[in-house]
């Protein structure tokens, strides 16, 4: 991987950075080719938890998900009886939350040098990989992902989760790609996700101020792009409507010189992932 456009300006001032050309093609497609092994190998009537984004499965699957690696299906794939009703390969709509520590493709490209270097250039001291996920977004039924801040899930004290978002396809308007709110990290962080308990978690308000929905605009990109995202970047994607998926890896860095908040929903018993030396 090699990271040449790095602007710390243009991240600071919009709150997203969009850089083409961070992943090779074969690079690509050998972790599409990876995640889809793994669904592969699952077992469909083991699976526990739908993820609807504002509707988390507020479950042990979910809540418990910080150290596994686990499938989370798409609404629009089961019938009213629970069942699947088409092939879980169709039907999946992320794998998470530690692909980067306990899949070795995956952690392999997720603790890349020049990753660590990337997140040090826009400004953490010591980068550490918190959470990762693979994103099917299905045709035809891939679900819409609501207008949130990223922080508003791993905070830390001060708050510095970074979004590491990899297009492994071209994402257009039509496949559901990103959508963001240009300079709206500069406003406040809108709401907590915060753990109850051991298996469950909840929305609280920190500030009501409303997103500008009129300000919002997607990010179409072609396979390869990395778009890095400021933790209180309000960010979203539309309902894949299109015959094509629209696969991509995300995962979400933290700076270890901050405080972790413990009732954060993700809980880990080992510190978070440092990126390789270089
Ligand atoms: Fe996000």
């Amino acid at each position: 991987m090699l990271l040449t456009r790095v602007d710390r300006t243009a991240f600071e001032r919009d709150g997203f950075l969009v850089i083409e050309g961070a992943v090779d093609a074969a690079t690509c497609a050998r972790l599409r080719g990876r995640a889809e092994a793994r669904v592969a190998a699952e077992d469909p009537t083991s699976l526990g938890g739908i993820f609807a984004s504002g509707e988390r499965a507020n479950d042990a699957w979910f809540m418990e998900s910080g150290e596994a690696i686990r499938c989370f299906l798409e609404a629009g794939a089961v019938d009213a009886e629970g069942r699947l009703d088409r092939p879980l390969a169709r039907a999946v709509n992320k794998l998470g939350h530690a692909l980067h520590e306990l899949d070795p493709d995956f952690e392999a490209f997720s603790r890349d040098v020049h990753l660590g270097n990337l997140a040090r250039s826009l400004g953490m001291q010591d980068p550490r990989i918190v959470q990762s996920m693979m994103i099917f977004k299905q045709p035809a039924i891939g679900g819409e992902v609501r207008l949130h801040q990223d922080a508003s899930f791993l905070l830390t004290e001060p708050s510095t989760v970074l979004g590491l978002w990899f297009a492994l396809e071209d994402a257009t308007v039509e496949n559901g790609c990103l959508q963001v709110i240009p300079a709206g990290h500069r406003g406040p962080l809108r709401q907590r996700f915060a753990r109850t308990g051991a298996t469950s978690a909840d929305y609280r308000e920190l500030d009501a101020t409303p997103f500008d929905h009129a300000a919002v605009v997607p990010l179409e990109v072609p396979r390869g792009t990395l778009v890095c995202l400021h933790g209180h970047l309000p960010h979203g994607s539309a309902p894949n409507h299109s015959a094509a998926s629209r696969h991509a890896y995300a995962m979400h860095v933290i700076d270890g010189q901050a405080r972790w908040l413990e009732d954060n929903w993700l809980r880990r018993s080992r510190p978070a992932v440092p990126f390789y030396a270089s």
